[in-house]
């Protein structure tokens, strides 16, 4: 009889075997425990939403079908000053990894650090650029090591968690660097020797799991090269013995302030996998399965919007999309069925017509499962296959998983469209009370000064969006436009991205960049007066670029010239005068956003306030929370730009800016390009803003909103969101 050591011991290895996962791959797939897969994965991004809501989100990636839940790992949410992290809340990356396995998935760790996402500064930490001698993303050695050390950091937590796959943790692939190719192209050596170091270090860590590369075509050996696009049968990896995998196979596409909604079919989307799996791709990761929000000031870009909806199967809100979702999932099921046969054989293609083919997969042990394409978009095909006969509609594909019966075809949609509705909830928000911010005595609490124009983020370190900068001029009394000549006008010239001009406490006007073109001018008449004018320029930051070569050398703020232009003996230049400067705003020092705020005496009530509309003020109420448990909204239509928070937390940046541009009913082009198809021209890009049902308490929340431009608050409610067919 054994002991009963003997029996635990037994027992413990009989579990490390049952639950480590051995991964590897061949050139056919990732294998796990032996066993090679077709992986259906998806992207839900754990910053974008709140943890009550990662089972649920989870629970329905699940439900449609996918095996693997993929995220980035945002390095600047986690280590917002050297050495001091934050894996709390909605950061909580083991919790979210973790409620991943505990739904029985797999998931990719998508490390970076580097990660683009549409998110700030692509995910690295501010302090990063102020790192002396750095350059990022190149062979450079402070960059470098701290790259090095962020990526053990993480690999560390994950193996003491037992996260990796290696392990008995879900974690089967981790990815390294994000989109590097482009870089190498243009930065050559240095970038070639970054690339190889990024490899080495990476593959030295030692996760028992094969590690990515996306969009790097030279990425070394073992790691794998992936692929990225809207599109990716033109893919191959650059080795025979490594897996195609598609890790950005993107369901729709982030927003922009000013420019339109973009949707991408569901028909074009499962179209486009199947051309990938058809030629022997074997992973594939929806970019994104849900989208979210970007809270506070993690946006990107600039002027990414605060909404990530993506178009996604599963909606900002986490509610789900038809007939997107329901789509795909009829599809996953459709391709698990010809796992078999696609991981056993190789293809063989053969012609049904001019636009037509048959990929076929067949094999003893795996059986038959064909994919009868039609890559005409225009007209319906009549083919025949084996002894039958099947139509196949404009871009599309049928899946046959018997050789005979077509169990799916991408452009024959079944779920039923529902239709997005904002609804109200009668939930009143009272009692407004203002706090206008003090322009006019602005540089008297300013402790800088300097003699000329000051980058913006050396000075907020991204701490704030804000940055005043004040100067004054003196105007002569025997100025001609004091006695109705034609008045001077102010030109400001800004690296961006916004600029808000003061006269005499009083505001000017307001100029934007964008997110292609960040610099703006500033060029208008203004009002100046005899004697001392104070000028204040208030620019703002609107979320830092997180893409493009050297993006952390890349300017913010007015950098002039600044020029008064129409006085009597012409011009006068401002650029190289006394500046003062102030980081932030009053109400930010003042920590008006916090509930706990007990200083009422910054408060007016609203309606005593000089004027409700004023640019530059700060709101307050209170609501209670709508019953029910549909997602909410609040509405900005009424307001102008700015910032909320509810209790506290900030639910991000708003901007009524209207979308300009051509809205282009859908169309399949027939190329690689996306199919063009966007709405909403002539709105506000984003009117809607999402408030996470667990920020909320039964009653008394505190809504605090930053207004820039003047609005109207009585305008503001709060709906819930639901879906409709
Ligand atoms: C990709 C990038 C992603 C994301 C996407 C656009 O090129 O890898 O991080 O930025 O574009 O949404």
């Amino acid at each position: 009889m054994a002991t009963p050591t003997l029996l635990l011991l037994l027992l413990f290895l009989a579990s490390a075997v049952l639950i480590q996962a051995n991964v590897t791959y061949d050139g056919k797939s990732v294998i796990i425990n032996g066993r090679r897969r077709i992986l259906l994965s998806g992207s839900i991004h754990y910053p974008r939403s709140t943890p009550d809501m990662w089972d649920g989100l989870i629970q329905k990636a699940k439900d449609g079908g996918l095996d693997v839940v993929d995220t980035y790992v945002f390095w600047n949410v986690h280590e917002p000053s050297p050495g001091n992290y934050n894996f709390e809340g909605k950061y909580d990356l083991v919790r979210f990894l973790k409620a991943v396995q505990g739904a029985g998935l797999y998931a990719h760790l998508r490390i970076g650090p580097y990660v683009c996402a549409e998110w700030n500064f692509g995910g690295f930490p501010v302090w990063l650029k102020f790192v002396p001698g750095i350059s990022f993303r190149t062979d450079n050695q402070p960059f470098k090591d701290a790259m090095q050390r962020f990526t053990e950091k993480i690999v560390q937590m994950m193996k003491s968690e037992r996260l990796f796959a290696s392990q008995g943790g879900p974690i089967i692939l981790s990815q390294i660097e994000n989109e590097y190719g482009q870089e190498v192209k243009a930065l050559g050596a240095a970038g070639r020797a970054y690339v190889d170091w990024a490899a080495k270090m990476a593959v030295g860590l030692d996760t028992g799991v094969p590690w990515v590369m996306c969009k790097e075509d030279d990425a070394p050996d073992p790691v794998i090269n992936a692929c990225n696009g809207f599109y990716c049968d033109y893919f191959s990896p650059n080795k025979p013995y490594k897996p195609t995998l598609w890790t950005e196979a993107w369901t729709g596409w982030f927003t922009e302030f000013g420019g339109p909604i973009h949707q991408r079919p569901v028909e074009d989307l499962a179209f486009a996998v199947v051309r990938f799996i058809q030629k022997g791709g074997s992973f594939v990761n929806y970019y994104m399965y849900h989208g979210g929000t970007n809270f506070g000031r993690s946006t990107g870009g600039p002027f990414i919007t605060t909404s990530y909806d993506y178009d996604a199967p599963i909606d900002e809100f986490g509610l789900i999309r038809e007939p997107k979702y329901s789509h795909l999932k009829e599809f996953h099921k459709a391709i698990k069925q010809c796992e078999p046969a696609m991981l056993s054989s190789n293809p063989t293609v053969t012609s049904l017509g001019t636009y037509e083919q048959a990929h076929v997969f067949s094999s003893r042990q795996g059986g038959c499962a064909a994919f009868l394409t039609n890559y005409n978009p225009k007209s319906t095909a009549h083919v025949s296959f084996g002894n039958r006969r099947y139509t196949l509609p404009p871009w599309s594909a049928s899946i046959l998983p018997d050789c005979r019966n077509e169990a799916f075809n991408t452009a024959k949609v079944g779920a039923r469209p529902s239709q997005v509705q904002m609804l109200p909830t009668n939930t009143p928000i009272l009692s407004w009370d203002t706090y206008n911010e003090d322009i006019l005595f602005l540089e008297e609490g300013s402790s800088m000064t300097a003699i000329g124009l000051l980058e913006q983020v050396n000075l907020t370190r991204d701490n704030t969006d804000y940055l005043w900068y004040i100067t004054s001029v003196d105007i002569d009394s025997s100025e001609s436009f004091l006695r109705g000549g034609r008045k001077p006008t102010l030109f400001v010239q800004s690296a961006g991205h916004v600029l808000h001009v003061f006269l005499n406490g009083q505001i000017s006007g307001s100029a934007f960049g964008t997110r292609e073109k960040r610099e703006l001018t500033f060029n208008s008449p203004i009002n100046l007066r005899a004697g001392t004018n104070k000028i204040a320029l208030l620019s703002s930051t609107f979320g830092l670029p997180n893409d493009g070569l050297h993006y952390e050398t890349w300017k913010t703020g007015v950098q002039g010239p600044v020029v008064l232009d129409g006085l009597n003996h012409g011009k006068m230049d401002l650029t190289w005068q006394k500046w003062s400067y102030q980081v932030g705003l009053k109400g930010e020092s003042m920590n008006l956003i916090s509930p706990d705020d007990v200083s009422s005496i910054n408060w007016i009530p609203s309606s005593l306030a000089a004027s409700g509309r004023q640019s530059l003020s700060w709101h307050k109420a209170y609501f209670d929370a709508p019953r029910g448990n549909d997602p909410l909204a609040l509405d900005m239509r009424s307001m102008g730009k700015g910032q909320a928070w509810i209790n506290g937390q900030s639910i991000g940046r708003y901007w009524m800016s209207y979308a300009s541009g051509d809205c282009e009913p859908c169309s399949y082009s027939g190329t690689y390009r996306a199919p063009k198809c966007q709405y909403g021209c002539g709105q506000p890009t984003q009117r809607y803003y999402h408030v996470p049902r667990s920020w909320l308490r039964p009653t008394k929340n505190l809504l605090v909103v930053l207004e820039e431009l003047g609005g109207d608050t009585s305008g503001i409610s709060i709906l819930r969101r639901s879906w409709a067919s």
